[in-house]
Formats: C-alpha cells, structure tokens, sequence
C-alpha cells in the first residue's frame, strides 16, 4: 500500500515539471508498459484477501485514474503549445505585399469604361446596368423597331431561342427602357456594357462594347447634346480644341438622329484628335422618339431629350494607339502587360485620366 502512495507522489510530482513528448511517452511506459508500476500493482491484487483487495483495487483505480488525467492533461498542452509556436514561427504578414511584386494589369477597355464614368459624373450622369441577356421587347420593340422593321436586320442579332423571345442585347440602348420602365423622369444616365452583333473582322467583333447615354428632362434640345459631347470628348481626349461633326443618320429611337465623327490627322505615325481633315465616326445619337418616351409612360409633351450610343473599344484605339480591335480580346498576356494599366492608376477627373 505505501508502494502504491510513493509512486503516485513521485510521479505527481514528476509530471508536475516541463516535459518533452519523449520524456511523457516514458512516464506512460514506466507507469502502465506491460511491467510498469501500475500495472504490476494489478497483479498483486490476486493475491491479497477479498477485504484487503476491495481497498486496494479502489486505490488503485484512483490513483491510476489520476496518473492517467495528468498524462494526458500534460499531452494536450505540449500538442497546444506546439500549434501555438507554429503559428508563432510560420506568421505571414498580410499586410505587406508578396514578394517579387507581380501585379495585375487593368485592360484598356475596363480603363476606357473608368474613364468615361468619370467624365460623365462630373456632369450629373449616374451610372445604370442592364443584362446582356435581353428580350426582344427591351432591345427592339420598345426602342420603337417593331417586327419587321429594317433596322433589325442590321443588327446581326445572336438569338438565343427559336421563337426569338430572348437574344445578347445588340446595344446598350435597351437600358434606356430599362431605366426609364423602373422610375420618373428626369434621367440622366450613362450605361457602359457589353454588346453583341453577328460580326467580325479587323475593326469588328462579335463582342463589343458600347456606353448608351440618356438624359431626359423638361426643355432638352439638340444644343444641350451637341453640348455635352462637346465636353466629353475633350476630356476623354485631353484636348483643348476638338473637330466634331453631326451627320443625318436613321436609328428607330431618335428623331432627329445623327452620326457623329471627330477630325484627325496622323503625324509622325501618331494620331492626332482635334486636327486635320480626316473623319473618324465614334458614336450614333439623336432626340429621344416621342414613342419610346410613350412606351415607358413618359409624357412626351413635357419631357424630351437625347441619346446616344458610344462605341467603346474604338475610343480605346484611338486613345492607346491600337490598331487592331481583335487584340482586345485575345487575352494574350503579353499584349496585355504592355498595354494594360497599374490597377492603382485609376482615372479620375482631379488626377488626370492618362498618365
Ligand atoms: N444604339 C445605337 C447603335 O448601337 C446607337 C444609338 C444610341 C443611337 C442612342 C442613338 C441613340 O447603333
């Protein structure tokens, strides 16, 4: 019995110090192995008087039981202490970049789009969205180009159901219905997007991107348009002077409709906006169709105003200096290293729109 006491004060106190796993897994063995001291205590059991062994087995189970709590007791700190020394050694400060630094590039086209929202906020326009999943109703018939009507055919629509119900929106204009169908005028928005037509070669994809603009209010004229574009293609070109030109054109949605091109000239293998006597269209526009302000319940008696469609990759062209539209979408990385931007070089208004 008083084997029993000292080896479970010798061990209390063994396993009361800072102990390795090996040192812990020989206490385990000196204990309980197949000829360790608790275990033969078990077999002295046998051999003692039925009320001396009820005693002792009670001990016994006792002091084993303890034994046993402190081992593992002691097992779960060395496993804590471990886990905490690996986070400890193997920290990774996320607030310093990686190393080598390999940063991303903004695409020419995501930048255009940056840009031309930024010179619109500037004058009040806020930014809308529409799917590029559109009905027919949004992209052709409530823009006043009912079936059969010759504009659609100039579209080269992707359909994306027999009966022709759904297709990929040929233009951004659905989001004119779009906007106006879902709140009062005024409007005066802006909607960069994906856009889609049957079509390709060097200056044509079959994706493509377009920013419809659209502002609605009371006393809108042609001069508030001509106005605005005015504004904006100075800024999109950081130029002081431009050459801008109104042709009679025909879309569905806006009568008056026009074309609208800007003068340039090339000098020195550069392009050069504002000068010359060369025409380059970049976007269609005109006075919103009284229909279209009908079908989206507007008044067309007391509310009037312009649209226009943008086209998006040809401003990027001109602006970066690529010649091929299909490269855009080549995601062909090195193309893009080269002609992408810093993703921190975001163009604002106040801290210039190129660098
Ligand atoms: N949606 C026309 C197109 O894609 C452009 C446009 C928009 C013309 C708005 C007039 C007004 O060709």
């Amino acid at each position: 019995m008083s084997d029993l006491k000292n080896i479970h004060r010798e061990y209390n106190s063994k396993l009361g110090n800072k102990l390795s796993l090996e040192q812990i897994n020989q206490i385990k063995t000196e204990l309980f192995g197949k000829n360790g001291l608790i275990s033969t205590q078990f077999k002295i059991l046998g051999k003692l008087s039925e009320s001396e062994r009820k005693q002792f087995a009670s001990e016994l189970n006792k002091i084993k039981e303890d034994l046993q709590n402190l081992i593992s007791q002691k097992l779960k700190d060395i496993e804590l202490s471990s886990i905490n020394e690996k986070l400890e050694n193997e920290k990774v400060d996320i607030t310093l970049p990686a190393r080598p630094i390999i940063k991303g590039k903004i695409h020419p086209v995501s930048q255009t789009i940056d840009a031309i929202s930024s010179i619109f906020s500037e004058i009040g326009f806020s930014v809308e969205e529409g799917p590029d999943v559109e009905n027919d109703y949004n992209n052709f018939s409530a823009l006043n180009t009912p079936d059969n009507h010759p504009a659609r055919d100039m579209h080269d629509t992707f359909y994306l159901d027999d009966e022709k119900k759904t297709l990929l929106r040929t233009h951004t204009s659905p989001v004119q219905i779009r906007t106006m169908m879902k709140d009062q005028p005024p409007f005066k928005i802006i909607a960069p997007g994906r856009t889609y037509r049957s079509d390709s070669d060097q200056t044509h994809s079959p994706m493509f991107h377009q920013v419809e603009g659209l502002h609605i209010d009371k006393n809108i004229n042609m001069g508030n348009l001509k106005g605005c574009l005015n504004y904006f293609i100075k800024e999109f070109f950081e130029v002081d002077k431009i050459k801008m030109r109104f042709r009679p054109s025909h879309f569905p949605f806006t009568e008056p409709s026009a074309e609208v091109d800007i003068g340039y000239e090339i000098k020195d293998g550069k392009i050069i906006i504002g000068e010359g006597d060369k025409w380059l269209e970049i976007l269609g526009c005109g006075m919103v169709h009284p229909n279209v302000l009908k079908n989206v319940k507007v008044d067309p008696n007391k509310f009037q105003g312009y649209a226009f469609g943008i086209g998006i990759d040809r401003l990027a062209m001109l602006k970066y200096g690529i010649n091929d539209l299909r490269s855009f979408f080549e995601c062909d990385y090195r193309w893009l290293n080269h002609f992408g931007f810093d993703p921190l070089d975001v163009p604002t208004n106040y801290r210039g729109l190129s660098r």
